[in-house]
């Protein structure tokens, strides 16, 4: 048995800054893992390997149709995906040893094996008993089911076995138009397949900005990405190589049926917190089965914190990374603090999309008054030149106090502008803050400068 100041259960991006945030601050940390590799889904099945699929696809798709017309001539480049595979586990490789690296350099522990919390202020791995002063829980996520579909991880896939596929699908089906459909969807059509994303609403990615969803599609769909929209999925029957998809219309119950090599199921994830004995500690738990906590991170156990998916808020790996950081703060005596009105999201498809802060429709339903500068990537040089002209960028702000109160953006780098506007959030900067901020020439940014102005008196080139 071993005695820690704080044992972290789980190496994902909250997990892991946790520890290492709770290691600087000189407490005696070990962190529980029972995956092969650090990094949670993040690294080894989420974020890393989707963004090197995203990349590669993007090249292929970018020397397909732009090549030619910027004078670069010759055989388009053909898709090795084996060696496309590679490229993506090589990536996830460099990132989960970087995190052993962090480890070793910080002198934390990983005990190998799944943990439970059989009491406060114990953790079990295996047969080990260790003790910790404090418990982080940071177990992470799981793909949601979806009633009439089984998941064999070969045809009928989630995220997870769609990052491994032996071959790329002809037909893929994906059921769902949110953040893993489209991203994983896009790579896929880019490749070569047939995209058809089934979704049960009528917009894609749902919650976000009705203008960005409306562009973003139509980009989509110029792609090649089909869509079904307000299409409930009743089932899916498979054989070892195909898969039909069943659903049926809303809005005139009318049935049908879809032919797929693969069918991706991406409906959501919930919370993971199998067995880590949470019933018999009396963990409280909110309705969405998420482990309930205090502003602090505790949970209803003195002495045990829980951060990241398995709470509630956005599943977002920095989201969860904060959480870690400032749970490391609250242990170690200092003040941890998550801005959750200030979290970017951001969509990696090409266009991106990444929006932070209030939509229209939240601060309509909070009656707040607001002005809405909006500027398109059409007037922006360094966008046009870059065949990135689709999208914009929309800035909402205070109509009294010019504040600026969220932003949304979709077109070339939104991942990277939006943090422009978290920034200026942060420090509760008005919209002229941004409009009178010098933006270096020919930047994406100066489309961000634009908007600022718009919801002053005017952006200069539209
Ligand atoms: P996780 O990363 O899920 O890590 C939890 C870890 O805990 C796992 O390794 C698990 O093995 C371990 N664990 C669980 N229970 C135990 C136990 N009892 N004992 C020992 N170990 C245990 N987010 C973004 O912000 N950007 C993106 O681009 C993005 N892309 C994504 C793409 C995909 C395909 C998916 C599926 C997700 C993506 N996400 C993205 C979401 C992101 O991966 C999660 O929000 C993030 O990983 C959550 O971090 P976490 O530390 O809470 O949990
Ligand atoms: P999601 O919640 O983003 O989207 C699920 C979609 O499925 C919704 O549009 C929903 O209406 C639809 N749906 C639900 N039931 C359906 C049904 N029966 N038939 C048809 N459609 C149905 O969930 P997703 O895409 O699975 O992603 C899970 C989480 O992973 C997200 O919360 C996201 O935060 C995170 N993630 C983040 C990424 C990023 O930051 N770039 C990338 C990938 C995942």
């Amino acid at each position: 048995m071993s005695s820690y100041d704080v044992i972290v259960i789980g190496a994902g991006p909250g997990g892991y800054v946790a520890a290492i945030r709770c290691a600087q601050l000189g407490l005696k940390t070990a962190v529980v893992e029972g995956r092969e590799t650090l990094g949670g889904t993040c690294l080894n099945v989420g974020c890393i390997p989707s963004k090197a699929l995203l990349h590669a696809s993007h090249m292929l798709h970018e020397a397909e149709h732009n090549f030619a017309e910027m004078g670069l001539k010759g055989k388009s480049p053909s898709v090795d995906w084996k060696q496309m595979l590679t490229y993506k586990q090589n990536t996830i490789d460099t990132n989960t040893k970087g995190i052993e690296f962090l480890f070793k350099k910080n002198k934390i522990d990983w005990l190998k094996g799944w943990g439970s919390v059989p009491e406060a202020g114990k953790v079990k791995v295996g047969e080990e008993v260790h003790e910790a002063k404090s418990i982080i829980i940071a177990s992470g996520s799981e793909p949601s089911a979806l009633p009439g579909v089984e998941v064999d991880e070969k045809v009928v896939v989630t995220s997870t076995g769609a990052l491994t596929l032996n071959k790329v699908p002809k037909k893929l089906v994906v059921i769902g138009a949110g953040v893993i459909g489209l991203e994983l969807g896009s790579v896929y059509a880019r490749l070569g397949a047939e995209v058809t994303v089934v979704e049960f609403l009528d917009a894609i990615t749902p919650g976000m900005d009705p203008e960005v969803q409306k562009t973003f599609q139509r980009t989509l769909k110029k792609q090649g990405m089909k869509f079904v929209m307000g299409a409930a999925v009743q089932k899916t029957e498979a054989t070892k190589t195909k898969a039909k998809v069943h659903y049926k219309l809303r809005k005139d119950d009318s049935e049908h049926v879809l032919d797929a090599d693969t069918v991706l199921v991406a409906t959501g994830r919930k919370p993971y917190v199998e067995g880590l004995g949470l019933e018999a500690l009396n963990v409280e738990m909110t309705k969405r089965g998420q482990i309930a906590v205090s502003g602090t991170w505790q949970t209803s156990v003195p002495g045990v914190y829980a951060i990241g998916d398995v709470i509630e808020g956005p599943m977002l790996a920095h989201k969860a990374e904060d959480e870690g950081m400032a749970v490391a703060e609250v242990i170690a005596g200092k003040h941890g603090h998550v801005n959750y009105g200030v979290i970017p999201g951001v969509i990696y498809t090409a266009p991106e999309v990444g929006s932070v802060g209030e939509t229209e429709a939240t601060l309509k339903e909070a009656g707040r008054a607001y002005k809405v500068g909006k500027f398109s990537f059409m007037g922006n040089a360094r966008a046009k030149a870059n065949f990135a002209g689709d999208g914009f960028v929309k800035i909402l702000a205070d109509k009294d106090t010019d504040r600026i109160l969220g932003a949304h953006i979709i077109g070339p780098a939104a991942g990277e502008l939006i943090h422009e506007i978290c920034v200026a959030m942060e420090f509760g900067a008005s919209a002229q803050d941004l409009a009178l901020t010098c933006h270096a020439h020919p930047t994406y940014s100066e489309a961000v400068r634009e908007a600022a102005l718009a919801c002053g008196d005017g952006p200069i080139h539209s």
